[in-house]
């Protein structure tokens, strides 16, 4: 696998072509950003954690049959995945209350969420990723109908997996976004599966273990990461 020119710079990950046109080359960087780029950080070993953390639920989730893009662990920071035509639309669950719906619908924190919401997001840093319904994705085209039916039930999917999983290492899984792109007409989840783009607290305390340390400055941002990664069992170099 020969690694060719960037396809694209994204705010915590860059793509890279390969000499074979169905793969890309992803690498994770220690940058770290919040409020869609607003806020930019480089914290050491952030690229090598979510690195080894996503390809670790990324083999989970196509244990548990759900298609990704995932291929084989190429370094400590880079991934080889399928080359995708991404939808630019996300995917988010909630089985508790955080973020960006306790502003809009008044909710505090932590009240349980059954059943769990979904919502659709335009990845759109400009907009700063509005929230869309399936409308708006039909009339603009940013998916199709099949597709966007086929994004909402892998993401569900995703839940039942991902949940029980968090669990048995004594963590909750309060919500997550997911991308999905088409490889060869097929929909396949993409992008990653990190403490970046998830919520996750202690089952018993609810101290919080992913980005929303960063985002609200709470610091010992890695150490929660290195914290759920080592309970999960995903082995990490020193
Ligand atoms: P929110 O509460 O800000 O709407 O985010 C819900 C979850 O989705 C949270 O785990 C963070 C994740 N997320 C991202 O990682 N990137 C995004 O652009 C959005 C909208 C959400
Ligand atoms: N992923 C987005 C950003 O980096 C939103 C967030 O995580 O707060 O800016």
């Amino acid at each position: 696998m020969e690694k060719r020119a960037e396809l694209y710079a994204g705010k915590a990950k860059s793509v890279y072509y390969t000499d074979d046109a169905d793969k890309l080359i992803l690498h994770f960087r220690d940058d770290t950003s919040a409020f869609d780029g607003e806020k930019m950080e480089q914290l050491a070993r952030k690229g090598m954690i979510n690195n080894r953390f996503n390809a670790f639920i990324m083999q989970k989730l196509e244990e548990a049959g759900i298609p990704t893009h995932f291929e084989t662990l190429l370094s400590d920071t880079e991934v080889v995945v399928k080359n995708m035509q991404m939808m630019p639309v996300e995917c988010v669950v909630r089985n508790l209350a955080a973020g960006s719906i306790c502003r809009r619908l008044g909710l505090e924190e932590g009240v349980e969420l059954d059943p769990p919401v979904f919502e659709f997001f335009l990845k759109d840093d400009a907009l700063h990723d509005p929230m869309i319904n399936e409308s708006h994705i039909e009339t603009f085209g940013w998916a199709k109908a099949e597709h966007v039916a086929k994004m909402k039930q892998l993401t569900f999917q995703v839940n039942d997996v991902l949940k029980q999983l968090f669990l048995d290492a004594g963590l909750l899984l309060v919500d997550y976004k997911l991308e999905f792109g088409l490889f060869h007409g097929e929909v396949v989840l993409g992008d990653e599966f990190s403490p970046d783009g998830c919520r996750l607290w202690d089952a018993q305390t609810r101290k919080k273990l992913d980005k929303d340390r960063f985002r609200q400055g709470l610091g010992g941002v890695i150490e929660a990461y290195e914290e759920v990664a080592q309970r999960l069992g995903v082995a990490l170099p020193e």
